[in-house]
């Protein structure tokens, strides 16, 4: 088995810290103490060939629930960014089933009442609260589908702005909604049908198939690599306090 670099730093990280004893899916590991549940079962020896992706809090791929010893509380969060605590009890939840309504996008109007036609569980909510105090990205879960029952997509749509689509939400409903999913159309709805055109886009988009940057991009095609350092360390750029009317002092090409 060829030995990466993660491998490597989880074997340094190994030989510094303490090892701590945890239970991965009931069986008994020492790790080290600093390492986040997803390298501490690469350390006990587990090969991640679903349950990982973006390895930094963003994909939603490695959903995992856990116990602490003398606790009735369930713990959740993702294993690439939860840190091992000693005892805990762990096991990988990355994928939750949910029932998923079919339909073509591009065949709805964007109104609630079609949300409500394809996610009817949507009032089965009671307002518990379980999704929000599960969301390792601490969205407003219950707030969002609240937002929906009065037909308010926009703010679902903001309200869910982070969602990362792990399915803890729904693994804890007792109304049985798939919470992430529902807020997934609004998105989807609010980006398509109720937020303003980008007209600065249309424009651009007509510019590039009227071929008005054709012979930049040749030239920076037959450019060498000298050239290229020097044409992108030498760009204008755009100041960090630049405010919403900033435009460049050479708009060739704007
Ligand atoms: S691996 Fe992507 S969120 Fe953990």
């Amino acid at each position: 088995m060829s030995t990466t670099t993660e491998d490597k730093e989880t074997k340094s990280a190994a030989i510094e810290a303490k090892l701590i004893p945890i239970y991965i899916m009931g069986k008994k590991y020492e790790v080290p103490e600093s390492l986040t549940i997803m390298k501490a079962m690469e350390y006990a020896g587990y090969k991640y060939i679903r349950g990982c992706g973006c390895r930094g809090g963003v994909c939603g791929a490695c959903s995992t629930i856990y116990r602490k010893p003398n606790d009735y509380k369930i713990y959740t969060g993702l294993a690439c960014q939860t840190v091992v605590e000693p005892d805990m009890y762990l096991t990988q939840l990355p994928f939750y089933p949910a029932m998923r309504a079919t339909y073509n996008f591009y065949d709805l109007e964007g109104k609630p009442e079609e949300i409500f036609e394809l996610y009817p569980e949507l009032f089965r909510c009671v307002a518990c609260n379980a999704c929000t105090k599960v969301c390792p990205m601490d969205v407003e879960v219950m707030d969002y589908i609240a937002a929906l029952k009065r037909g308010d997509i926009k703010a679902a749509a903001q309200i869910s702005f982070d969602c990362i689509q792990c399915g803890l939400c729904a693994s804890r409903c007792m109304g049985e909604l798939p919470q992430y999913h529902i807020a997934q159309l609004a998105r989807r709805i609010n980006g398509t049908y109720l937020t303003p055109r980008a007209e600065h886009l249309k424009t651009m988009v007509a510019n590039i198939q009227a071929g008005r940057y054709k012979e930049a991009l040749e030239g920076l095609k037959a450019s060498d690599e000298d050239n290229l350092k020097k044409l992108y360390t030498g760009r204008e750029m755009e100041p960090a306090t630049a405010g919403e009317d900033w435009t460049p002092k050479d708009s060739t090409y704007l």
